[in-house]
């Protein structure tokens, strides 16, 4: 079986955009896998900086996707900062990878064509990533388009790894670009947590439902045909109702005498649908942070069974140990 894996960085409190473009999909992709997610928490303090939030972000996302369908029975769910061979398999692989790789990041050139002074964590934030993948041996990387990059990078370090110091050490790892929907905030602009647009994912109801009846529409008449295409209600209400539902909507804006308030009121019921009864799981989680921790500690256990066997043939394969591990697959040919 194949090994998926994929990083999730708590930087904020999940919001619909991430449930609908990033979690229900991935927790699908657990299925005929076997699959790692965790926590890029030293990811995250490239940017945040701020210890308390920090620490209830890592909780949200933990009991987020918890709560949304991922099983630990099934799949691995640690945290990035549990398994330390990850740092040192960072400055190995930092090592390997020229300055000026790493300067055509386009986080990196992004944060620098804005003026801004990116700190060095943004410069070797690639080399932490594909030594987040590199470690457990992934093969495949389900990711975002905007992330496709990283991988790339891990990839050309386990060719160039191997290529060095011995074929197979590593496995090379293959981004799977996920074609998640763009899903669009009350304002109609990309949701984002920094636009101010979200949509809570985990608020109580009426907190939704605000949000929901806040979402920006036309001002045609209730008589008037309304246009689904352009309308952010009718692109939202496509995510989460039925083939069915939907058609009906569509057709009952296009005749017109169905207002965007009722319009609204379906939204609300089906995202309710969809996300109403994991928030009960997800409060009872997050209420129980040592449950958490538990779940979280025997995930970096089962992460660090694959992370110290892939770290010794790495200090064998660079010089740094003077024996060979005790056990090793036929396939690899280390240099002696
Ligand atoms: P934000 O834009 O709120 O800062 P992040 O960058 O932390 O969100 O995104 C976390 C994950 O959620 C990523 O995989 C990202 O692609 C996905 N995601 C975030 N916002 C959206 C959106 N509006 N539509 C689809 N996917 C999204
Ligand atoms: N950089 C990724 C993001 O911003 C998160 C991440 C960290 C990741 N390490 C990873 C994703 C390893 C995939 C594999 O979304």
């Amino acid at each position: 079986m194949k090994t998926s894996l994929t990083g999730i960085k708590p930087t904020s409190t999940p919001h619909l955009g991430n449930y609908l473009g990033a979690i229900r999909p991935a927790i699908e992709l657990q299925r005929g896998h076997a699959a790692f997610y965790f926590i890029a928490d030293y990811h995250a303090l490239t940017t945040l900086k701020d210890p308390k939030a920090l620490r209830s972000y890592i909780y949200d996302v933990a009991a987020t996707w918890l709560a949304c369908g991922l099983d630990p029975q099934n799949t691995l769910l640690y945290r990035q900062s549990d398994v330390t061979e990850v740092f040192e398999l960072t400055w190995v692989l930092s090592c390997l990878i020229a300055a000026g790789q790493l300067e055509r990041g386009h986080a990196y050139k992004d944060a620098v064509a804005k003026g801004e002074a990116p700190n060095a964590g943004i410069f070797n934030y690639p080399v932490l990533m594909a030594a987040d993948i590199i470690l457990y041996d992934a093969d495949v990387v389900p990711v975002g388009r905007d992330q496709k990059q990283h991988v790339e990078v891990a990839r050309d370090l386990a060719l160039r790894f191997n290529h060095m110091f011995g074929e197979a050490t590593l496995v090379v790892p293959e981004a799977l670009v996920t074609e998640a929907p763009l899903v669009p905030g009350t304002d109609g602009q990309k949701m984002s947590k920094s636009h101010g647009n979200a949509i809570p994912l985990f608020g109580p109801p009426d907190e939704l439902r605000k949000a929901v009846m806040s979402i920006k529409t036309g001002s045609e008449r209730l008589e008037d045909p309304k246009d689904p295409e352009t309308s952010t209600v009718f692109a939202l209400y496509r995510l989460v109702a039925s083939d069915a539902q939907v058609e009906t909507m569509a057709a009952d804006l296009r005749r017109g005498g169905y207002g965007w308030g009722h319009a609204k009121e379906a939204l609300f019921e089906a995202v309710e649908a969809e996300i109403g009864p994991k928030r009960a799981r997800f409060a009872e989680l997050r209420a129980n942070v040592d449950e958490l921790d538990k779940i979280l500690t025997d995930g970096a256990f089962g992460a660090r069974k694959i992370a110290r066997p892939t770290m010794e043939r790495v200090r064998y394969a660079i010089g740094i140990d003077r024996h060979p591990p005790r056990e090793l697959k036929s396939t690899i040919r280390i240099k002696p």
